[in-house]
Order: C-alpha cells, then structure tokens, then sequence
C-alpha cells in the first residue's frame, strides 16, 4: 500500500511509472557486502509516517531497519506495527518498542538508534531534532523544519554543539517538472532572474484539508505560510540558488471558519464530519478504513479529532490561520518575487514564471482540475478510480485537464515547450526519488547535479519566508530576513 501522499491531495500525474527517467532517477551502487543497515525509530507515527515505514520496510529494507516507534497516541504505533508484521510476514504485529515522547533519549540509547525520523506536527519538530541529535543521532525531518525563529536557534545550536546530519526532506524538488525547471535556470537561458511570479491554489478539498486540525491553530503549524508554503519557498530558492532577504505579507482568513460560514448564511454547522451525509465539506474518516484505524480508533486517547469542520470553531479549536496570502519577497541577488496562496480553489495546482535578462521560462501544473461530488454527495478524492461515475467523466471532459507544461522564451525567439521526463511515486513524481537521496545517499553514483538533497541550512532559508511573513503580518510592515534572529545567515557556508 502507498502511504505518499495526504489523503485528501490530488492524485500522483498519469505520467509516473514504476520506473522513471534516467535524467531525474539518480543511480545507486549496490550496498557492499556485510555492511550493517542503519537503525531507524520513527517519532509521530500518523499519515505522514507510512511513506517512511514503507521505504524501510520495502525498498528500502537492504540498508534500513525500523527499531522503535516514539509517539504520543498507543493506537497509532500499534497501527504501524500490526502493519509492519504484515509486511514482513511475521503472522502477527511487528512488536518493535514503544515510546513516548518523554523518552526519547531514553529510546535512542536503549534501541541503538542511528537515525530518527520526526513525523510530529510541525511545532514540535525543533525540539525533537534537538534532543534527538543530543541522544547521539543523526534525523530525517519532514517540512517545515520549524515554525519559529527561537526553533531555528534551537537547531542551529544543536547542529553546532552534536555536529550530527540533518536530513530536510523537500520531495517537490524531486518532481520532474521542477527538477526541470531548475535546469532550464542554471543553463543560463533566460539570463539573470529579475523577477518571480508564483501562484498555488489548494482546492476545496486538500485546502480545507489544513482548516480541520491542529494546522488550523497557528502556533501548531505556523500557518500555511510556514505549514504549506516553505515547500514553494524552498522551491524559489533552490530554483534560483539565492536566498530570501526581506518581505512583506498580507492575509486574511476570507472563506474557512465561523465568521465566514455565518455571513454567507451556511446555517449550523456539526462539529465533525464523521457521519455527516450529503455534506462536500464533511471528511467521514469511516469511508477511508486506514484513517479510521489511525485516527478515529485512536481519539479516546488524546481527543484528536482528525475530521472537525471546517466552519466550525468550537472553544480551544478557533482557526487562527488565514486563508488567503500575498507576499512580495526580496531575494539576495536582487530578484523580487510576488507570491499568492489561496486554499479554497475550485481546482488544485500552481503556475510560476520566471523572468530573466534573457527570457522567460513558465511553469503550469494541473494537479485536479475539478473536485466532484458522487451521488451520495460525497467529494471523489480519485476520479481515476470510479471510472463509471458521472463525476469521472465531468472530470476527463473538463477543461482543465490534469497536466504539467514549462514553456520556455527567449527574446526574439519562439516559445518552445520543454519536455518533462517521467518521474516515480506520488508528489508529481517526488516521493520515491527523495526516498532513494534519503536512504541511499551515500550510494549514489556520480554527484548530485540538480544539488536536490537538502539539509537543515535549506530547510531554514524556507521557513524564513513564512516566518517573516507572519511577523509582517503582526507589524504590518515589511520584515528583513536579518532581523529575525534565525542564529545564522542564509546563504553564507555549505549545506
Ligand atoms: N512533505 C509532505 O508532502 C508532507 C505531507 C504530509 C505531512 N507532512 C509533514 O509531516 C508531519 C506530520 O504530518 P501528519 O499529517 O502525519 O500529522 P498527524 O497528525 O497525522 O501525525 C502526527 C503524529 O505525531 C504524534 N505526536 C504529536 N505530538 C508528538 C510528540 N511531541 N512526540 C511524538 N509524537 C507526537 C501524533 O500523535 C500523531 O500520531 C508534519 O510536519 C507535516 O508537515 C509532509
């Protein structure tokens, strides 16, 4: 079973494969004989933790080994290790060790833990780095790295004081369509970049997604400023080897939420959608049998509740992100980017341009074109699937077919589509190919030419978009990179 993707994102493209492009599928040296697998604990061990456990447990299994779960919730690790016996044939649970979050150190010394992987909700992450590498291990963390400056000054510290690895794990660079993107830009034929225009729409679907949980409280998540878009920021920065040096924001939460609901007369709202029929808004976590083991079998324990409603803010759950976001981004090197997030769209996916001294080069991905509602007037999370429904053809018969182009122009010249090579796995092709620079690094044959694996240094040159942009937010003014206290300068020294 793949575990990639968030339940409620687009589908990957039709153009992945199991096997993918030599151009964007790097190449791995067998592993020599004898060499011990790396011992790896999982810390969170909800949605996002299966596309680990799958890789260790399968592709990935000759060089990995699982050793330990750390979490907060007992049914969510039991889930896991049900499943891991599964996978491995045990004829029952895996029955490797469980934690909590408290012990950590006391796991990674008990279970000789070489490398901890942090799949907990984003604000919990730069503790969890901390006192993993202070344990005496090397991490894999998933976006954003942290939510804060004083997170950023935490890991900054602990990499100087442990000198351990961080692992940043920025699957969109592996899709395709932006790897490419980035080669057209180093080339140099568009010239110098001037300027950025980038635009993402989440759809009412994945969008909402992010406004039932904890991601809807800022201080979990960071907002989607933090949460969502240090994948596009990370994205422009890697695109134009440069770094953010100031930026100003304005946002507002526009559509999700009470207020909202109330002013465009939506009536009383229930507090879950577990149960709710008819409703497109509503996330029945019983129609999805793995969400209902992870999350509704398991709420006794933390009252988690991964289905709230979207228009619903009931006391201690108020939505305190916003829902519509601009940003006007300066970058070191003297480009400007104008950026915008909108997380009620119609159709999902993202258009970026770039301009240079010598071109243009446009990106446009397509990733769902239309959300439809079966008979039941529930959403279809994959048209694909139930190719007799109605909604399935309204979405094949669409015009706005899922699909990805960059086109690219010189001055003086024609524009000319570039093509994009066939990637693997979910993410637009990103997940399976980010797995292999994850477990496989040391493996790999030849250098790393798109410079696509990422560490902590990375991972805060994106989140300090978002941070600023959420102290823009505050002050109302534009916000200097520099000011923020992140415990190091961007851009100066390697990876
Ligand atoms: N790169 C991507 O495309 C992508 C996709 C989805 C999620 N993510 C990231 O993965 C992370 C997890 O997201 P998710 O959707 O799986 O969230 P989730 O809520 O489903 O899972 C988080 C797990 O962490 C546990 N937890 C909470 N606090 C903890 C603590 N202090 N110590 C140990 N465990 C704790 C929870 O009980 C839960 O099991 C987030 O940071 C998110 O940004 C990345």
């Amino acid at each position: 079973m793949s575990h990639d993707q968030n339940p409620t994102a687009p589908r990957p493209a039709s153009a992945t494969s199991a096997q993918g492009d030599p151009a964007v599928v790097p190449r791995f040296a067998p592993v020599p004989a004898g060499r011990p697998r790396r011992r790896y604990a999982v810390v969170g061990t909800g949605h996002r933790a299966g596309m680990y456990v799958d890789a260790i447990t399968g592709p990935h299994a000759d060089v990995a080994e699982l050793v330990a779960w750390c979490d907060t919730n007992p049914t969510r690790m039991a889930y896991y290790d049900a499943e891991v016996g599964r996978t491995l044939g045990l004829g029952g649970p895996a029955g490797l060790p469980m934690y909590g979050p408290d012990a950590v150190e006391a796991m990674v010394a008990e279970q000789h833990v070489d490398v901890v992987v942090v799949t907990t909700p984003d604000v919990t992450h730069a503790g969890l780095v901390a006192r993993a590498q202070a344990a005496g291990a090397d991490v894999v963390v998933e976006k954003p790295l942290t939510t804060t400056a004083a997170g950023a000054r935490t890991i900054v510290d602990s990499v100087r004081a442990t000198g351990r690895d961080v692992v940043m794990t920025f699957n969109y660079r592996y899709a395709p369509r932006n790897s490419t993107l980035r080669e057209v830009i180093a080339s140099g034929e568009i010239g110098d970049v001037t300027s950025v225009h980038f635009e993402w729409v989440l759809d009412t679907v994945h969008g909402a997604d992010y406004f039932r949980r904890w991601h809807r409280q800022r201080e979990n998540s960071g907002s989607l400023l933090v949460h969502k878009s240090s994948h596009h920021f990370d994205l422009v920065n890697w695109w134009l080897g440069d770094v953010p040096t100031r930026v100003y924001a304005s946002a507002g939460l526009r559509f999700y939420g009470a207020a909202n609901a109330a002013a465009r007369g939506l009536g009383e709202r229930p507090v879950r959608g577990t149960g709710v029929a008819g409703d497109p808004w509503s996330f029945d976590l019983t129609a999805d049998p793995r969400l209902a083991a992870l999350y509704l079998d398991a709420e006794h324990h933390d009252g988690y509740l991964r289905d709230r409603d979207v228009f619903a803010e009931p006391d201690g759950h108020a939505i305190t992100i916003d829902d519509n976001m601009s940003l006007v981004v300066d970058y070191a090197r003297g480009a400007t980017m104008s950026y915008s997030l909108n997380a009620h769209s119609p159709w999902e996916g993202y258009t970026v341009a770039i301009n240079g001294t010598r071109g243009r080069a446009e990106l446009s991905v397509v990733e769902r074109g239309v959300v439809v509602i079966d008979e039941r007037g529930h959403v279809v999370l994959d048209p694909s699937a139930t190719p007799e429904t109605q909604a399935a053809k309204l979405a094949a018969e669409g015009i706005r077919p899922e699909g990805e182009h960059l086109i690219v122009q010189k001055h003086w010249e024609a524009a000319t589509e570039r093509p994009i090579p066939v990637g693997v796995g979910g993410h637009g092709g990103g997940d399976a190919i980010l797995l292999m620079d994850v477990f496989r690094r040391d493996l790999r044959i030849g250098d790393d030419p798109l410079g696509r694996a990422a560490g902590y240094r990375d991972g805060l040159a994106a989140v300090a978009v978002g941070i600023a942009a959420n102290e823009s937010l505050r002050t109302g003014a534009a916000v200097r990179v520099a000011d923020l206290g992140l415990g190091i300068e961007l851009g100066a020294g390697p990876a």
